[in-house]
């Protein structure tokens, strides 16, 4: 059973903007963790009780860390942001069902993220063995790109504003580059990964997508964070913090 650790804070500073990117000490979660898992969290301010998930990043089994990177948007992620280097946090963790790694490597893989859904595609795209094409959608900036390219992936940017690279989202992009790939990775906003679905089913390609909920507990414990998947002629609920938060495209209902 996964029980909540203090974690030391190796390393806190901002990136880009109201973006954070916060190394911790967690042996057992760095030593078990793959791609695509997350951590809860805990503010621990006495006022918000309950975790935040956070994505992670990177991890560094020999050190024994983790790297989250998260946008400051409410008190808890902006408690995170005000930890120094020695302070410890508590988290829970690794939580959640990651990306499945394609072993193939005459392969290529697609990593799609949008906006804070970024983070958990560096640490997929470290740890996979093949052929690999980043396509990174930002409202501005391009937070990370850089390390997709240490990574070996081939990088396409796209900014809602056409500040850098590519005026308009990754889906547009994939199109107008008509990029191919045997499987997709991607986490982001809703909406992009819907467009982004509907593009794989389109192509026959497996897509594997990071659902993002609203948690409570993280632990598959109440149900809040359900969403509605395919079953047969219907459609049944899971849970985006247990059975997730990767699914594959073709189960979630959009
Ligand atoms: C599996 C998973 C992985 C995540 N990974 C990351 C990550 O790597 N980096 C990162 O920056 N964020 C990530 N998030 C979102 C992050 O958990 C929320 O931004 C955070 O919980 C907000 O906490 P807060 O106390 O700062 O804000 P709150 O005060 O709780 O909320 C402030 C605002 O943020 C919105 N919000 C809160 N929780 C979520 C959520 N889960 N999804 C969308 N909007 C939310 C609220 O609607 C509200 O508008 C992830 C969420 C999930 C479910
Ligand atoms: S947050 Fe409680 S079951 Fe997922």
């Amino acid at each position: 059973m996964k029980t909540i650790e203090k974690a030391k804070v190796i390393s806190n500073k901002f990136i880009d903007g109201n973006i954070c990117d916060m190394v911790i000490e967690c042996s057992r979660i760095a030593r078990e963790a793959v791609p695509g898992q997350f951590a809860e969290v805990y503010p621990d301010n006495g006022v918000n009780i309950l975790a935040r998930p956070i994505s992670i990043c990177e991890i560094n089994r020999i050190q024994g860390t983790v790297r989250l990177v998260f946008q400051i948007v409410g008190k808890g992620t902006k408690l995170f942001s005000q930890l120094r280097s020695g302070d410890t946090v508590r988290v829970l963790g690794p939580c959640g069902k990651g990306y499945e790694l394609i072993e193939d490597v005459e392969s290529t893989a697609l990593l799609v993220g949008g906006g804070i859904g970024i983070p958990p595609l560096l640490e997929t795209c470290k740890q996979l063995n093949c052929n690999k094409i980043a396509v990174l959608g930002y409202r501005s900036g391009s937070f990370l790109a850089d390390e997709f390219r240490e990574a070996g992936a081939k990088v396409f940017i796209t900014t809602d504003d056409g500040s850098l690279g590519f005026k308009g989202n990754v889906v547009e992009l994939i199109k107008a580059e008509n990029i191919s790939a045997d499987i997709i990775y991607s986490c982001g906003p809703r909406v992009m990964l819907n467009a982004l679905s509907d593009w794989a089913e389109e192509k026959d390609i497996r897509c594997l997508v990071s659902m993002e909920e609203r948690m409570a507990c993280g632990i598959g414990a109440c149900v809040g964070c359900a969403i509605a998947i395919k079953e047969g002629d219907g459609f049944t609920y899971k849970k985006v913090c247990k059975d997730g938060p990767v699914f594959d495209s073709r189960e979630v209902c959009r």
